[in-house]
């Protein structure tokens, strides 16, 4: 018997990456599928989207392993598109039990350089596209008195990086409209929660862009970035998760399971978000001297001498 035997799962960005092993997993514990993907290609964006071979290699796997599967070529941006689909999926299945609103992008650059555009596009994509994901879908499990909504956050849902401000302030914006989301749908049975990943193996994490807006260099190598992935986790051996390490967090907030659980975010990080922040790299102003521990109120003579300065 699977976990999920007899439900249906709708997922955003399901043509690849974390959303299509959310729907992988699903549907190996016996839900039917419902995927959309596929926006217009982003001139912003340093990597591809999905495209609908994606989309259909997503449709394949599913119905390999026995389950149904309807796939929409829908942008979570389009209210109308989300609906519609929203609607086939009820028609076609008589259900609809579990939302995953996963779909994502990222763009990588200063903050203050960034266009309006670009900034719109990421909060329009990663912030209102949740919102009008749950409007297209939370009726139909108002009708049904239960169900369960799993929001994909990140890390940067409470942490800061550099260079992805509107990631950021979206990811923060999508945990707090999760919480508001499991405290207003809570009176209809229906639980609402998120997933935050950390670094996670995907085409988003895995380009010259993110290389070059993590280490802040533009000649910084993949194999570099590879290797500073073990930086980034607590637990021994990890590095960048894989998507189906993801998933299998996912699947627990969509099964019984979970049942008395909402309103909550569990990070997906290899212990990352326990790392004690302290800047191994800190900016200091070429020539300027490094600034002693000043204790000679207390009695304490300087330790440093007075000439130290940094990169001379
Ligand atoms: N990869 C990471 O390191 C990481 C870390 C934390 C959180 N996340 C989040 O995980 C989620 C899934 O990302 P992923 O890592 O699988 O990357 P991905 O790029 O492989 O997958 C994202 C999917 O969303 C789709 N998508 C993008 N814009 C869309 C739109 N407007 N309408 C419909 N679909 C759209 C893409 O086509 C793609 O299939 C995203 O919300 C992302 O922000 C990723």
């Amino acid at each position: 018997m699977g976990r999920l035997d007899g439900r249906v799962g709708f997922i955003t960005g399901g043509a690849r990456g974390q959303g299509r092993a959310i729907a992988a997993k699903f549907a190996s514990e016996g839900a039917d599928i419902a995927i959309c993907d596929v926006p217009p290609r982003s001139p912003n964006l340093a990597y591809e989207t999905a495209t609908e071979a994606d989309l259909e290699a997503t449709a394949a796997l599913i119905r390999s392993s026995g389950r149904r599967c309807l796939t929409g070529v829908v942008d979570v941006r389009d209210q109308e598109g989300l609906s519609a689909f929203a609607q086939q999926v009820w028609e076609e299945y008589g259900r609809i039990d579990i939302v995953c609103a996963n779909a994502g992008i990222v763009n990588w650059g200063p903050t203050l350089e960034m266009a309006e555009h670009v900034w719109q596009e990421v909060l329009d994509v990663n912030l209102t596209g949740i919102w009008k994901t749950v409007k297209a879908t939370a009726p139909y499990l108002i009708r049904r008195g239960e169900g369960s909504i799993v929001i994909t956050t990140s890390t940067n849902s409470v942490e800061p990086l550099r260079n992805i401000s509107a990631y950021v302030a979206a990811k923060h914006g999508a945990l707090g409209l999760m919480r508001v989301f499991a405290l207003e749908l809570g009176d209809h049975g229906i639980r609402v929660n998120a997933v935050a990943p950390g670094l996670v193996a995907t085409p988003m994490s895995d380009n010259q862009a993110v290389y070059r807006g993590t280490f802040g260099r533009d000649d910084v190598t993949r194999e570099e970035y590879i290797r500073a992935g073990h930086n980034w986790t607590a637990l021994k051996g990890r590095n960048a998760l894989s998507a189906a390490d993801v998933a299998d967090v996912v699947i627990w907030f969509a099964s019984d399971e979970s049942r008395h659980v909402t309103g909550v975010e569990i990070n997906v990080d290899a212990g990352h978000m326990v790392l004690p922040g302290y800047n191994t790299s800190p900016f200091v102003e070429p020539g300027l001297p490094i600034r002693d521990y000043d204790m000679t109120a207390l009695g304490h003579a300087p330790r440093l001498p007075n000439d130290t300065t940094r990169n001379d």
